[in-house]
């Protein structure tokens, strides 16, 4: 079973003092960056688009072709910028790689600022998780030491500054025009676009912005080949990636496996449901992409499988949530973290969230009626699509689609006037049509 697995970012997690630069060199690391600075940057930006790798944030846009839109002819400065804020629910693959490898990150940012001409990169990390960014520091410092870093990179000519910013601890600095105005010393709150960053981004200059994972991915591409990598994954999700299971399993952990890998799979891999329990719901890339259930258990979980499921891969956040869980207090608790990290910017965000969790906190209490739903189903239809960023469509996705699996759950907490759930009865309200 464990044959299933493809540990390329994981592969030296478990090695002695792994996050070290000797343990990182033992292993083969950097030789990703000696190929790339023998190579044209254009030929670097080929190599990846070739691979196909997309973008391990959340949204999955292509990372080579985010790179090409940069201006090559804009006189001013090419940032990198490294999306390290990590908070949304659930997720909870970029702070392990980081801990555990610190230089395969830092590898691909040289890599990638190589690519597109850039002097100056930015890790931006979430502000709380300290020993993070003590960690990367420390990093930094061993790679400029070590001449990875700074003036004329083992003699290419080519010179990059690395700077680690602590961020402000907010989920909304983790949307990349968000980030961008923190980075730059403001409140984080998303920037209306156009201009795209890659024209118009860090200090108004051309800006690449990615996720921790897909730049973490570049070294690998550079050193075993674009084919390599797209020999793995689907048609047009290649590669591999990072699967976070959380939750009710019986070893949660970090599973990197080829894109297109089945929960069903990964359950198994992670020793099966925790004491003989089932699978109620699940998500399948963080909180914020619309819940799954049993009968989802063999969907592709590539872009396009979970897509056509009705939900996200995201950033394959599965948090696994077994019968003995009432989804409307787990759906209530997200709901509440989105209300709070609503930024303000826009009304339907600010005071739609707020409104979420009025109706349902009156659901989950037992003093709620049939109406609040169809209410609660309208605030949604308000806010979707019609806020200012994303964040607003992910804080709807749990409510719209534990509703449309579990609506008989919502019932019976006004019917029974309280929390009906006892776990001894949880079957009860197994999502309708589910089998397992
Ligand atoms: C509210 C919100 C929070 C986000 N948080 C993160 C994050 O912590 N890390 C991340 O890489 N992308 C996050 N994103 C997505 C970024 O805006 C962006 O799409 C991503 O960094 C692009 O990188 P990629 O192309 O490598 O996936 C967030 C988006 C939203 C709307
Ligand atoms: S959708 Fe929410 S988080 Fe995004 S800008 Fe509007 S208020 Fe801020």
């Amino acid at each position: 079973m464990t044959d299933v697995l493809t540990p390329v970012l994981t592969d030296n997690w478990g090695t002695d003092r792994s996050w070290t630069l000797s343990s990182y060199e033992d292993q083969g690391g950097y030789a990703g960056l000696r190929k790339a600075l023998e190579m044209a940057p254009e030929d670097v930006i080929a190599a990846v688009k070739d691979s196909g790798l997309r973008g391990r944030g959340g949204a999955g846009f292509p990372t080579g072709m985010k790179w090409g839109f940069i201006p090559q002819d804009n006189p001013k400065p090419k940032y990198l910028v490294v999306n390290a804020d990590e908070s949304e629910p659930g997720t909870c693959k970029d702070i392990p790689l980081m801990m555990a490898s610190p230089h395969t990150l830092i590898e691909g940012v040289i890599i990638s600022s190589f690519a597109i001409r850039a002097n100056t990169a930015f890790i931006y990390v979430r502000g709380e998780v300290l020993h993070v960014i003590r960690r990367l520091q420390s990093a930094v410092e061993e790679a400029y030491a070590a001449g990875h870093l700074g003036k004329d990179i083992h003699g290419s000519g080519y010179d990059l500054d690395l700077v680690v910013h602590a961020g402000a601890g907010a989920y909304i600095c983790g949307e990349e025009t968000a980030l961008l105005d923190s980075l730059e010393g403001r409140r984080g709150q998303p920037r209306l676009r156009p201009p795209f960053p890659a024209v118009a981004g860090l200090y108004a200059s051309p800006t690449v912005i990615n996720n921790v994972e897909s730049i973490a991915s570049v070294p690998s591409i550079l050193d075993k080949g674009a084919a390599w990598f797209s020999s793995m994954g689907t048609e047009r999700s290649k590669g591999y990636g990072i699967f976070s299971l959380s939750g009710h399993v019986n070893k949660p952990g970090q599973y990197e496996a080829p894109l297109g890998i089945t929960l069903r799979t990964l359950i198994d891999l992670a020793g099966g449901m925790r004491g003989g329990h089932q699978l109620k719901f699940w998500t399948p890339g963080g909180s914020s992409t619309p819940m799954l259930t049993a009968e989802h258990l063999d969907v592709p979980l590539d872009f396009e499988g979970v897509g056509a499921a009705g939900s996200m891969l995201g950033t394959r956040a599965l948090q696994i949530f077994d019968e003995t869980v009432c989804v409307v207090r787990a759906t209530l608790r997200w709901t509440e973290f989105y209300k709070h990290e609503s930024c303000g910017k826009c009304t339907p965000c600010r005071e739609g969230t707020w409104w979420l969790v009025q109706t349902l906190a009156r659901l989950e209490n037992g003093q709620g009626t049939e109406a609040d739903l169809d209410i609660m189903l309208d605030q949604c239809d308000n806010i979707l699509g019609r806020s200012f960023c994303a964040l607003a469509d992910g804080a709807v996705s749990p409510i719209q689609s534990s509703i449309q699996y579990f609506r008989d759950e919502f019932v019976a907490h006004f019917t029974n006037g309280g929390c009906p759930f006892d776990p001894a009865a949880a079957t009860l309200f197994a999502p309708a049509g589910a089998t397992a």
